[in-house]
């Protein structure tokens, strides 16, 4: 007789199906036919233009879609841009209502959200159910209590104002949710593009922001492909983007938007590494696979597809590993014993196929549970390779499907050094019963989150992003609300901006002032004789600049005082080697980093009257030096007072766990000085970045760099390590674009022109760095509300959320 364990082995799952049945009545009532939501309103594209949209579980279509045209696109921002003003002006409170009112109703109506989501995208209604709508809805409630709290919270910002918004098909409904409500909360208004695959759910909130009243125009969804999103994009009448999806689109829109002074935050791709050490509850481990890489069938941007494990323990995981494969379920979304559901659409399917046949060829081996998936519809089996070399393509590229890769490591520190080798930097899982190495290790990852014996948890209270190529920006938690403000000061300040002739500004503005010296004037006679000429300050010393030029710099009545190094392409590659070694900077204690800036500030103080005459040979004006000398000490105090009171925070995840979010240094940085103000504004922009724990290549003011180069001898003087602080003097147009397009540089800051700061931005996309610049907007350096404080050390940090689950 079979045994109650024979029973269990033996056992078949009968399909348990959701009802698809009021999923599809709805789409039967609007004729399966969507239209576009502008204005409080259901409009027909312009062009007439529409697209089908399938099951992918059974190919079949679902409903016809409207392809919005940028005609379209402009009706929406229109709408989006009226209603704003009396969106803000409803006040936090007023807000809050309306964003609780869409948490409610989103609760009250999950279960056809749930069902709809699944026969839109094809996951398994168990994760559209538990997972993606609680998410949505908690999203919405977090940020009801944001809007209520923004006038104390964020009492010194503003909101941004028409927002574009464009979400890719993994996550339909959430990644929705996690656009629209901040930006509300905020007071912004938006224009939304769903992905073409996945609009339905999208379309179905347009619907209940219409039954609950929401007012017109707050909330618009175009529906539409790339052409569509681009025209967003593209609109002058956007004050910002927010997009996720594949690195490459975000690449391009990187550079559409340089210099149109549209804030963008972007959240792309990844290979997250899930890293095992040999002392991890190896069940438990396994679990986690499941949940890293065959959640949402892989499509999931930060899915933890690379698993590195430690080389103890690799044959026990992979024989447990293969063990659970054979027993995932595929098949139907709709049946709730599914844990597999089907590929998004044919394309996505054919991908994963491609690079799965690829990294057999390049000699990976592959393993499939013994069992056969479903043949109608975009189904994909589980899928482990082993012998992976850490090149290989699978290693590196992002597949987007239920395909993981397994390598092994020694020690912690080629654990490390694996989980580092990628371009991206989403997220990253730990996996050890020691809290201390786990510990050890979090903040050694290069990614936006780091989640220890967990993986794939995600809250509207914490907030998620990447590093690197994974984007930049934050959804979620304080730090998301960042995305949808601007200062207050911003706002107040206008005027025009500065606009040079050439992309820098520098010649028409600088070539009385600034030229080589052979084609200058010969110094006034009167003077005394030009008698050294600083060198650049690479690694801590003098460097001779590679072109053996100088650069003449003249005093206020444009007499040749001296000369600088005239730097080069060179010279920056050296400098940003330089800062490159000098990162330790960053692991010293922030009490150390806020004793040297006090030491820098003494030993300014105690040359005050020298930077004070050299500032005055500049200007002219022996008073507003003296002033300029007195207001850069006082705000090297404000860094050094900041080095170790940036503080990070514990998110309230609704988990059995601690949720650190830590202020983590962007690395090595690139300061673009500003031209006024030479002291001030090297030491106003130099310093945060300096405090925070990042190495810096400055390119000081053009037109005064002396007040710069004197302070080599501060920094020398005051125990600033070698590298941390290098300065590259030369002419800004030259130097800027190599800082900008260098792909060992984490961050470029640019204080100057629009069109230098277009420059910028547009190379910036090549390694995704993050830029921050003026777009030539004035920012008065006198006064501590525009030239010090939180703007700069949130631009000198990035939040690295790190989840510690407790508890047996
Ligand atoms: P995608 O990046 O092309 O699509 C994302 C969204 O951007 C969609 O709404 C799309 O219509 C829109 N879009 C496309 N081109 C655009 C343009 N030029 N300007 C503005 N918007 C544009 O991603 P796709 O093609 O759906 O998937 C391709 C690959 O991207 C996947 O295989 C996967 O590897 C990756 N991916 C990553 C995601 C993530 O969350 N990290 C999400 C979706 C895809």
């Amino acid at each position: 007789m079979a045994s109650i364990s024979d029973i269990f082995e033996t056992m078949e799952w009968g399909p348990a199906p959701e009802a698809a049945g009021p999923a599809q009545q709805w789409l039967d009532a609007h004729a399966r036919d969507f239209g576009l939501y502008v204005g409080g309103a259901w409009v027909r594209p312009e062009s007439g233009e529409s697209f089908e949209t399938a099951n992918p579980a059974t190919n079949k279509p679902l409903a016809r879609l409207a392809q919005a045209s940028a005609a379209d696109v402009d009706r929406a921002v229109q709408a989006a841009r009226e209603a704003q003003p009396a969106w803000a002006a409803l006040g936090g409170h007023g807000r809050a209502r309306w964003l609780y009112a869409i948490a409610r109703h989103v609760q009250k109506h999950s279960r056809m959200f749930s069902v709809l989501e699944s026969i839109d995208n094809g996951k398994p209604i168990r994760e559209s159910r538990d997972i993606d709508i609680p998410l949505v809805a908690r999203h919405f409630y977090h940020h009801a209590g944001w809007a209520q709290l923004m006038d104390r919270e964020l009492a010194d910002r503003v909101p941004v104002g028409v927002i574009g918004q464009i979400i890719p098909w993994n996550f339909p409904l959430l990644m929705l949710s996690w656009k629209i409500a901040p930006a509300l909360a905020m007071g912004n208004t938006v224009v939304l593009k769903p992905a073409e695959f996945t609009s339905l759910t999208a379309l179905r909130f347009a619907e209940l922001c219409d039954e609950i009243g929401l007012p017109a125009g707050v909330v618009n969804i175009v529906t539409g492909d790339g052409r569509t999103g681009a025209a967003l994009v593209e609109h002058p009448d956007v004050d910002k983007i927010a997009f996720t999806g594949s690195t490459e689109v975000g690449r391009i829109i990187r550079a559409a938007t340089a210099g149109s002074g549209k804030k963008l935050s972007l959240e792309l791709g990844g290979k997250s590494p899930f890293v095992v050490f040999e002392d991890a509850d190896l069940d438990s481990v396994v679990e986690g696979v499941v949940d890293a890489i065959w959640f949402n069938q892989g499509q999931v941007c930060c899915a933890g597809s690379r698993i590195l494990v430690q080389e103890g323990v690799a044959e026990r995981l992979i024989a447990k590993l293969k063990g659970r494969m054979e027993t995932l379920r595929v098949g139907n979304p709709l049946d709730k014993a599914v844990d597999i559901g089907a590929i998004v659409a044919p394309v996505q399917l054919e991908r994963i196929q491609g690079l799965v046949k690829q990294g057999q060829d390049e000699g990976a081996r592959m393993w499939q549970p013994s069992w056969s998936c479903p043949t109608e519809g975009c189904f994909y089996p589980p899928t482990l390779f082993t012998e992976v070399s850490p090149a290989a393509t699978i290693a590196q590229e992002e597949i987007f499907g239920p395909v993981v890769v397994l390598m092994t490591f020694r020690t912690p520190a080629e654990a490390v050094e694996l989980a580092n080798n990628t371009r991206y930097g989403l997220a990253a899982s730990i996996w050890s019963e020691n809290i201390n190495l786990a510990l050890d290790v979090a903040p050694k990852l290069q990614a936006g989150t780091v989640w220890i014996n967990c993986t794939n948890v995600f809250d509207a209270a914490s907030g998620f992003g990447g590093y690197r190529e994974s984007g930049f920006g934050r959804e979620g938690g304080r730090e998301g609300l960042r995305e949808y403000v601007k200062w207050t000061w911003e706002k107040e300040a206008n005027g025009a901006g500065e606009h040079g002739g050439s992309p820098h500004g520098s010649s028409t503005k600088h070539e009385t002032l600034v030229g080589r010296a052979s084609v200058l004037a010969r110094p006034d006679a009167g003077l005394p004789p030009i008698d050294r000429t600083p060198k650049l300050h690479i690694g801590g010393k003098q460097a001779r600049p590679d072109s053996g030029y100088s650069l003449s710099v003249v005093d206020h009545a444009g007499r040749a005082i001296g000369e600088v190094g005239h730097g080069n392409r060179k010279d920056v590659r050296n400098a940003v080697e330089a800062a490159h070694k000098a990162k330790g900077w960053a692991k010293g204690t922030a009490h150390n980093r806020a004793q040297v800036l006090f030491y820098v500030a003494e030993n300014l103080a105690a040359r005050a009257d020298e930077f004070a005459r050299r500032l005055a040979q500049g200007s002219g004006d022996m008073k507003s030096a003296e002033r300029e000398v007195e207001l850069s000490i006082e705000r090297l105090y404000t860094y050094a007072a900041w080095a170790d009171k940036w503080d990070g925070q514990v998110h309230h995840t609704p988990f059995r766990n601690v949720t650190l979010a830590m202020n983590e240094p962007i690395g090595v940085m690139g300061v673009v000085c500003p031209a006024e103000h030479p002291l001030l504004g090297f030491v106003s922009t130099v310093f945060p970045a300096v405090a925070m724990g990042n190495a810096v290549v400055a390119v000081p003011s053009e037109r005064f760099p002396l007040a710069a180069t004197d302070f080599y001898q501060v920094l020398d003087t005051s125990d600033v390590p070698g590298g941390v602080v290098n300065v590259v003097t030369g002419l800004r147009a030259e130097l800027s674009p190599v800082l900008a397009a260098h792909d060992d540089v984490d961050g470029l800051w640019y204080f100057g022109p629009r069109e230098g700061s277009a420059e910028v931005e547009k190379l910036a996309a090549g390694n995704m760095k993050r830029t921050w610049v003026s777009y030539g907007r004035p920012r008065d350096w006198l006064d501590a509300r525009q030239g010090e404080g939180e703007e700069f050390l949130e631009h000198a940090t990035q939040v690295k959320n790190i989840w510690v689950p407790y508890g047996e």
